[in-house]
C-alpha cells in the first residue's frame, strides 16, 4: 500500500525525500550522526503521504509549497518521537535502539527540539499564513494530550471520553495539521478543507486505536515492544472495552493491581472480556467515518489511496 501511494505521488514523492534530507544539515557533527541514523531508519512516513494525497485529492497536483508541508510533517513526526520516547522510558523504536537509549534523555529532547525547529523553518515564507497556524495549533494539542495523559495514569480513572480526548489530541492533531496544510496549500475551497480535516480527524483516531492494539499483541512484530501501555499505567481502548464487559467490581480489582505495580493479570483480563474484539470494532468504526467524510470528493486515484489506506488499518498485520 504505501509502495502504491509513493509510486503514485511519483516526481512530488522524490522532492519530498530530497527536501527531506536537505533539511537537516548542520555545523554540529554529532548531530549529523544522529540526524543520518534516524534518517536512515526512517518509518512509514504516513503524515507526509497524507499530506500530498491531499493536495492531489483537491487539486490534482502538488506545488513546492505541499512539498514543504510534508517534509515539516515528517519532522515535527520525528520530534514528537524523540520526545515521546523520553516520557515514555522507550529503548526500542523502528526495530532499533532510540536517541534515548543510545545517548541519553537530554540528547534525544534536544534533537527533537532541532527536528521541530527545521520543521517549522521549512514552513516559514514558502507556505500560506494558515500553515503556521495549523501546526503550531497541533504541537499545543499534542502537549494537551500528552500531558493529560500523564494525569490520567496517576488517577487510573481514564474512560472512554478521556482516551478520545486523549488520542486526538496527540495523534490526530498532527494528520489534520499534515491534511490540512496540504489542501490549504494548493488553494481548496472551504468544503473541502472541512472534509479533509474530518477524514485526518477519523483516520488520527483510528491509527492511535490500532498501536494500541497492536501494543496488546505480542505475536506480532512491530519494531517496538507490545506491553508498553500498561507498564506505563496508560489505560487504552482494548482494557476499556474489557472493562465495559466485565463490569465495576472487576473493574475496581484490575485497577487496584494496576495501582499496585501488578500488571501480569491485564494482558490476559483483555483477552477473556474481548477487549481486542471490541476495539477492534471502535476502530472500524472510526475508518467509515474517514472514509464517509471523502464523499463530497468525485472518484479520483487520490481519493480511492486515501480509502484504502483507511481501510488497511483495520487489518491487524500491515
Ligand atoms: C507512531 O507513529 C506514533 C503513533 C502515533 C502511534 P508511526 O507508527 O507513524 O511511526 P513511524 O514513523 O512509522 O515509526
Ligand atoms: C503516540 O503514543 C505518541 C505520539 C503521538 C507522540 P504512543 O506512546 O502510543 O506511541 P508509541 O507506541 O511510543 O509509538
Ligand atoms: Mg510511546
Ligand atoms: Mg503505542
Amino acid at each position: 500500500m504505501v509502495a502504491e501511494v509513493k509510486e503514485f505521488l511519483g516526481e512530488d514523492w522524490k522532492a519530498f525525500e530530497k527536501l527531506f534530507a536537505e533539511i537537516l544539515a548542520s555545523r554540529i557533527p554529532i548531530l549529523n550522526k544522529v540526524n543520518d541514523y534516524l534518517i536512515g531508519r526512517s518509518g512509514k512516513q504516513l503524515r507526509p503521504m497524507l499530506c500530498l494525497l491531499a493536495a492531489r485529492l483537491c487539486a490534482g497536483r502538488c506545488t513546492d509549497a505541499s512539498v514543504r508541508c510534508a517534509v515539516a510533517s515528517e519532522m515535527i513526526h520525528t520530534a514528537t518521537l524523540l520526545h515521546d520516547d523520553v516520557a515514555d522510558g522507550s529503548d526500542t523504536r523502528r526495530g532499533a535502539p532510540t536517541v534515548s537509549a543510545l545517548m541519553s534523555p537530554t540528547a534525544s529532547v534536544l534533537v527533537g527540539d532541532y527536528w521541530l525547529s527545521r520543521g517549522v523553518i521549512t514552513l516559514i515564507d514558502a507556505c500560506e499564513k494558515e500553515t503556521l497556524r495549523y501546526f503550531s495549533e497541533c504541537l499545543g494539542e499534542l502537549a494537551e494530550g500528552e500531558m493529560f495523559q500523564i494525569e490520567k495514569a496517576e488517577s487510573l480513572d481514564t474512560t472512554l471520553d478521556d482516551y478520545i480526548y486523549i488520542i486526538a489530541h496527540k495523534t490526530s492533531s498532527l494528520f489534520r495539521a499534515a491534511m490540512k496544510s496540504g489542501a490549504r496549500n494548493v488553494g481548496c475551497s472551504a468544503v473541502q478543507l472541512e472534509a479533509v480535516d474530518s477524514f485526518a480527524y477519523h483516520l488520527g483516531l483510528a491509527f492511535q486505536m490500532r498501536d494500541d492494539i497492536l501494543d496488546y499483541s505480542p505475536a506480532l512484530s512491530i519494531g517496538k515492544p507490545t506491553g508498553q501501555d500498561i507498564l506505563e499505567r496508560k489505560i487504552t481502548l482494548p482494557l476499556l472495552g474489557a472493562f465495559a464487559a466485565a463490569g465495576a467490581d472487576a473493574r475496581a480489582a484490575v485497577v487496584a493491581e494496576i495501582a499496585a505495580g501488578r500488571f501480569e493479570g491485564v494482558l490476559p483480563f483483555v483477552l477473556e472480556h474481548g477487549g481486542i474484539e471490541y476495539a477492534q470494532q471502535v476502530l472500524e468504526q472510526q475508518t467509515s467515518q474517514a472514509v464517509a467524510a471523502l464523499s463530497v470528493f468525485p472518484d479520483s486515484p487520490a481519493k480511492r489511496l486515501l480509502t484504502a489506506l483507511a481501510q488497511g488499518l483495520c487489518l491487524r498485520n500491515c
